[in-house]
């Protein structure tokens, strides 16, 4: 998750940048670094560590221009070293960039194979490569860019100037947000509102696909397909730009579209794509035979999902149970299971009670949270961070899948450690992992389809959701979700337990949401829905396209991205979360605030 600022103007403009680029240190900060325009050719300054580094630098060799990029950075690809920082160049291009390219390696080896030599480890360098590369065609700026972009597999948002271009900034965005700035005879391009707030608060926030070309007179916007678009112009509030809606209704739905980029941030604390390798985790998972996870709400279905990656690629047997009910009961533990704290806040009265209590047992601990400073990150042994942002809706959405990316990403390194993973199946977790924030952003795409679904939903007084292995965690999330901002009653239920009694509910009235992804047990849920099918109960059915048919009448299926199994839980966690969305928006509920909640529960 790092930020991006350009600046297109008339006045000094690395000032400006820097002044943006210290509102944007809490996307990143082990490295800055800044690229102007000077008499035609583009210069650039970077330096690791913190801005004041880079201020240093700038200091020593001072950079005099009107057009400018910035960034700081949060490590994914290459460590947080000064050659690694952005911007990146090659040969007229200079540019920074925020998200993954997952096809990055193929790119690098075709690039070098003709003549292209790299200087960084980063997959962002390889974009700079291309555009060059097809600059040297003959191309136009914008047409090389298009091309380039349309040969980028995974998620990003780039700032780009082009030596000889003076009065030109271009900006792309696929699964990272940009935005662009409209100001007085100056433009902006941004990570966010909070990038451009020192200089304006008109705001267009570009859409999925969108690339732009930014001059000091205006932009010009293109959709993927390459249709010229204008997006509206938005007026934000620069104080507060980072816990404004921005162009979303509710801060729930902005934080749903947030998660290619929360969840890409988190994974990037606990995988390094370069090497295909899990890093350190602070945690010798040889050592231990058990982990105990404790959470409430969301964070334990965070925990359940994680369950089932820890037993199954690790072998590591795992419990987890709702804190409130753990701190109470006297639970027989001993000194070599892992005690984990599941949280957002790192504040639950009885998730930290549990904690603390673990650790006063002797327990080693550790706890995932979102609140870096918070009780629990200073209370346990080891702090296991995600990196979701501020979360401002109750509904936890972003928080989640951070959770569930987090934990995935610990399983991986716990089946390493414990020689479960041989290095070829590390290689190709670890990618099915970096691939998620991308599917996550193809999954967003549902959005109209659910959000048509939901006009017959919000009618219903009961609902269930279904699914198998981490499907039945995320269904129980999906009706959490739907019960606390719908007000409307919701069960999650394993497929395979509905015959056990559930299925005395089933009625016309009463509809079934299934989570099917394409794995080893599609067909027995496939099953389980023709049952409820038989007995007239509505069934809408979320699947991939190239999922059999259950043939079963009054099963409606929506389109699901296919995925790899392991990140299922990330990808089927978006529609969920829209569906309760769209459901309490039709219902006109209070999204943000549902009634007699609170976003951090302090009380037992
Ligand atoms: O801050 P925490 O993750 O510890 O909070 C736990 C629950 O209170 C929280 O997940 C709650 O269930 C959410 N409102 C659900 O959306």
């Amino acid at each position: 998750m790092c930020g991006i600022i350009g600046v297109i103007g008339n006045g000094p403009v690395v000032p400006r940048l820097i002044d943006s680029l210290k509102r944007l240190e809490y996307r990143g900060y082990d490295s800055a670094g800044v690229a102007a325009m000077v008499d035609g050719s583009v210069e650039r300054r970077r330096a690791q560590g913190k801005i004041r580094n880079l201020e240093a630098v700038l200091a020593e060799e001072p950079l005099k221009a009107t057009i400018g990029i910035g960034h700081t950075r949060w490590a994914t690809h290459g460590a947080p070293t000064t050659v690694n920082a952005h911007p990146h160049k090659a040969g007229r291009v200079t540019l920074v960039h925020n998200g993954i390219i997952e096809n990055f390696a193929e790119l690098k080896a075709e690039l070098a194979a003709e003549g292209h030599i790299f200087e960084s480890q980063t997959d962002t360098e390889v974009i700079a490569h291309l555009l060059d590369a097809e600059l040297k065609t003959g191309r136009k700026p914008l047409e090389a860019f298009k091309v380039t972009l349309d040969r980028l597999t995974g998620a990003y948002a780039l700032a780009v100037l082009i030596d000889g271009e003076d009065g030109l900034i271009l900006g792309a965005r696929r699964g990272s947000p940009l935005v662009v700035g409209w100001g007085e005879g100056e433009m902006y391009l941004g990570s966010d509102a909070l990038a451009v707030g020192p200089f304006t608060q008109q705001i267009s926030y570009l859409e999925e696909g969108d690339y732009v070309a930014v001059t000091r007179d205006g932009a010009e916007m293109f959709d993927a397909s390459g249709q010229p678009v204008d997006r509206a112009v938005v007026q934000v509030s620069a104080s507060s730009a980072m816990v404004e809606k921005g162009e979303y209704r509710h801060f729930m739905e902005k934080e749903i579209h947030e998660q290619p980029d929360s969840v890409q941030h988190t994974l990037s604390e606990y995988l390094d794509l370069v090497t295909g390798k899990v890093k350190p985790q602070g945690v010798d998972f040889a050592a231990i035979d058990r982990i105990q996870i404790v959470a409430c709400g969301t964070a334990f279905y965070a925990g359940q999902i994680g369950r089932y990656a820890f037993e199954k690629l690790a072998g590591l047997p795992c419990d987890v149970e709702i804190a409130s009910e753990f701190r109470y009961r006297s639970p027989a533990v001993s000194k070599t299971t892992l005690a984990v704290a599941v949280s957002q806040s790192g504040e639950t009265a009885d998730t930290l009670a549990s904690l603390t209590w673990c650790k006063a047992q002797g327990l080693p601990t550790a706890a995932v949270v979102n609140v870096h400073t918070s009780s629990m990150a200073r209370e346990a042994s080891v702090l296991w961070p995600t990196h979701a942002g501020p979360e401002i809706g109750v509904a936890s959405t972003k928080a989640f899948t951070a959770q569930v990316a987090a934990l995935l990403a610990l399983a991986v390194a716990a089946g390493v450690a414990r020689g479960r993973i041989n290095a070829a199946a590390e290689a190709e977790l670890v990618k099915a992992l970096f691939e998620s924030p991308r599917v996550i952003a193809e999954a967003l795409r549902m959005d109209e389809t659910i959000r048509a679904v939901t006009q017959e939903l919000s009618k219903a007084t009961d609902v269930l959701f279904l699914g198998r292995g981490p499907m039945f965690p995320l269904a129980m999330e999906g009706a959490l979700k739907l019960k606390e901002i719908s007000y409307i009653h919701a069960e999650g239920y394993a497929a395979g337990e509905l015959k056990h009694g559930p299925i005395a509910l089933i009625d016309e009235e009463t509809p079934t949401i299934a989570l099917a992804p394409l794995d080893d047990v599609f067909d027995k849920t496939a099953s389980n829905l023709q049952e409820i099918a038989a007995r007239g109960g509505p069934v809408i059915m979320i699947t991939p396209e190239n999922a059999p048919d259950p043939h079963g009448v009054g099963i409606r299926r929506i389109d699901a991205p296919d995925c790899h199994p392991l990140i299922a839980p990330l990808v089927y966690a978006v529609p969920m979360q829209l569906l309760a969305y769209y459901t309490a928006v039709q219902k006109g509920t209070d999204v943000d605030q549902p009634r007699n909640l609170a976003k951090s529960v302090t009380v037992e």
